[in-house]
């Protein structure tokens, strides 16, 4: 049983701010919401504050994950456990807390130097219904979180250590797939129904983040968005098609950073009583060809 209960944000680091405005709301359909206190932009995907923190940083990466936890005692709890597991924590200040506008937070490094946020409290503005610019249904969010990140690690077993022993995230299963000929195995992992919150490939990469996977409530939401994509000459990088694991139906666009973020509807859930651990052989029962335009 996971500690954690949902990835509730990301913070990505952009070095075109402005581009990101125009991608977020114009093509994805996030909402703009207030400046966070430390200036950095918040997008909304559903009755929270913010989902997304847009920071001027040249990274064009994630720069923070946050993670949700149930209130202040399972906040204590995950700090016993990453202590006992070696993992330091970062002074959290008032500052800190008001920026990200939650009751407690955790602030610990993870793999390959991915910043983590472990919170409790998160602002939720119920009197500010969230509204998209665009006429979709909306984001499925709610307890499971945000979405799912796929990251690039260095090391599969250190990646395991710190998301399953310390974070307590539970493999979901694992594709063996071939990339440029080489062999690899990505590795998806829940802590809720959401058949993965994270997932990790173990890659030489300049970036930490592959993509950001964002689950809308209709396949019509994903046909007009990718219609939109292709009229707006968004690049797409993998086709509409079908995951074979999450059996989620999605395609692949570059953001103005550079990674992708996944587009998708209709992702099986996991519970634990009744799920076993899984092991595939293809990304895809159909589709996600690689870029078209
Ligand atoms: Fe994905």
């Amino acid at each position: 049983m996971s500690q954690i209960a949902n990835l509730g944000y990301v913070g990505f680091g952009v070095s075109d701010i402005q581009a990101w405005r125009d991608y977020a709301t114009r093509i994805l359909g996030a909402e703009e919401g207030s400046l966070s206190s430390d200036g950095a932009i918040r997008l909304r995907l559903d009755h929270h504050a913010y989902r997304i923190l847009l920071v001027d940083d040249p990274a064009d990466d994630i720069i923070f994950a946050g993670f949700e936890v149930r209130d202040a005692e399972a906040l204590d709890a995950l700090g016993a456990r990453l202590t006992s597991m070696g993992v330091e924590f970062q002074i959290v200040t008032e500052e800190d807390l008001k920026a990200r506008d939650v009751l407690g937070m955790l602030r610990f490094v993870g793999p390959d130097g991915l910043m983590c946020e472990a919170y409790y409290g998160p602002l939720i503005h119920s009197e500010h219904p969230f509204r998209s610019p665009r006429s979709i249904s909306g984001f499925v969010t709610g307890e499971q979180g945000i979405g799912h990140l796929n990251l690039f690690v260095s090391s599969n077993e250190e990646a395991k250590a710190f998301f399953c022993d310390a974070l307590g995230f539970v493999v979901s299963d694992y594709i063996d797939m071939k990339v440029d000929n080489r062999d690899i195995t990505g590795t998806f992992l829940h802590c809720n129904p959401r058949h993965h919150s994270i997932a990790y490939v173990e890659a030489d990469s300049p970036k930490k983040l592959h993509h950001l996977m964002l689950q809308v409530r209709s396949l019509d939401d994903v046909g007009s968005t990718l219609d939109l994509v292709q009229s707006e000459g968004v690049k797409v990088s993998a086709s509409l098609g079908k995951h074979t694991n999450d059996e989620i139906v999605s395609f692949y666009m570059k953001t103005p950073s550079g990674f992708d973020l996944e587009y998708g509807w209709g992702g099986i859930e996991v519970h634990d009583a009744e799920w076993r651990v899984q092991r595939h052989i293809a990304i895809s029962v159909w589709g996600h060809r690689p870029a078209m335009n």
